[in-house]
């Protein structure tokens, strides 16, 4: 089992703003994007929290984000807009993005809104959350690097894709479903090469397209459902990058083989206002009165309840950002030297892996 230690919210973030600041980020930004892994990793979403911060830090040093971008907004109808990223840091720039979403919403009751070149923006859930926050329903998906082979075909060419719903309920927090369109995130990969494990073989593919159950010959992920996570990965790409005029398929950039370079990836936003459709306060009963359904209803074998999508995120944030965060301890190191790398990653070909 992985060491880990438990950190205070407020004790992970100082520490991760204040070694994206070393490696050149502004105070704002690293703020902001402090503020998301934080998030993710209390929310038991740890393949997207503190453990990105390394690879992160080397990309901004090595000038592969641009550090102080010209962050435009483009209306281009009653309920449509592009934001320009300039390929600042992800996090900072989609949260822009978010926020002139919100405002659009708010004010025609809904949103259409892409984000045109940014940098790996993290977990979509930390977005559509806070749109549904304010009483607006939120899509959210994203470009990510080549690494699965599309249903049928023995090489990469699509990313793992993720895309978010969140929805306001009357009691507690949003309801969040999120995911990658994978069987499993890259990360469970390098989880269980780290173990020497094997793997279950539907998750992924070695170098010849053929299933593997060893985490060290993986080259590539497969998509959830067969043809229907296939399906899902590509529609998530036409939307997040085609539409807005970005590369797309295998010529998306990837995460780690050249960090001088900038990503020039592609996110969308959609947000509906319920109000336009129904009336705020009986959505807002039926999405408790489902959830209520959903508890009552009997477990299968092996189960102990059922939870509705993100209800097991909302219980550990609850929890963590009470009682601290377990984080790996060799990320918590990490954070607490002064170190920045700057060869950790790169020069590995298209394939997302750390050098
Ligand atoms: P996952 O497989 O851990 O969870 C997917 C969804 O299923 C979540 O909404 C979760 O709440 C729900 N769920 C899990 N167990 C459940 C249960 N027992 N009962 C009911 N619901 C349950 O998520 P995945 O696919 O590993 O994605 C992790 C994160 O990675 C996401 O936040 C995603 O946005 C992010 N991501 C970001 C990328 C980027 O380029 N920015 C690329 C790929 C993923």
């Amino acid at each position: 089992m992985e060491e880990t230690v438990t950190v205070q919210p407020k004790k992970l973030h100082e520490l991760i703003q204040a070694k994206l600041i070393k490696a050149g980020l502004k105070a704002d930004q690293a703020d902001t994007v402090a503020e998301h892994l934080v998030f993710a990793d209390a929310s038991g979403i740890h393949s997207h929290g503190a453990v990105r911060v390394d690879y992160y830090a080397e990309r901004i040093a090595k000038g592969g984000i641009t550090l102080d971008p010209d962050i435009t907004f483009e209306k281009t109808g009653p309920s449509t807009g592009i934001v320009h990223g300039d390929n600042g840091v992800g996090h900072y720039v989609a949260l822009q993005g978010l926020e002139y979403a919100i405002h659009q919403a708010e004010e025609s009751g809904a949103a259409v809104v892409g984000i045109k070149r940014l940098s790996h923006c993290g977990a979509l859930s930390y977005y559509v959350k806070r749109a549904a926050e304010k009483n607006l329903i939120a899509i959210s998906m994203c470009q990510s690097d080549p690494m699965v082979v599309p249903f049928g075909g023995s090489e990469n060419y699509f990313g793992t894709n993720p895309i978010a719903f969140a929805a306001p309920r009357e009691q507690g927090a949003p309801v969040v479903f999120d995911m990658a369109t994978t069987v499993q995130a890259w990360g469970k990969i390098l989880d269980a090469r780290s173990k020497d494990q094997s793997i279950p073989n539907n998750w992924a593919v070695d170098a010849d397209g053929k299933p593997t159950t060893n985490p060290h010959d993986v080259q590539g992920l497969l998509p959830m459902a067969g043809p229907k996570g296939f399906g899902l990965m590509m529609m998530v790409d036409v939307l997040s990058g085609m539409l807005l005029g970005l590369p797309f398929g295998k010529h998306v950039s990837s995460m780690y083989a050249d960090l001088t370079e900038k990503r020039n990836l592609g996110q969308l936003f959609i947000l509906i206002d319920p109000q336009r459709f129904t009336d705020l306060v009986s959505f807002k009963h039926s999405i408790e009165t489902m959830i209520g359904e959903l508890h009552a209803t009997k477990s299968a074998e092996g189960f102990n309840q059922v939870y509705y999508p993100g209800e097991i995120n909302q219980i550990n944030y609850d929890r963590y950002m009470k009682e601290g965060i377990p984080i790996a301890k060799a990320v918590f190191d990490y954070l607490k030297s002064e170190t920045v790398h700057f060869d950790q990653y790169g020069g590995t070909g298209s394939f997302a892996t750390k050098s």
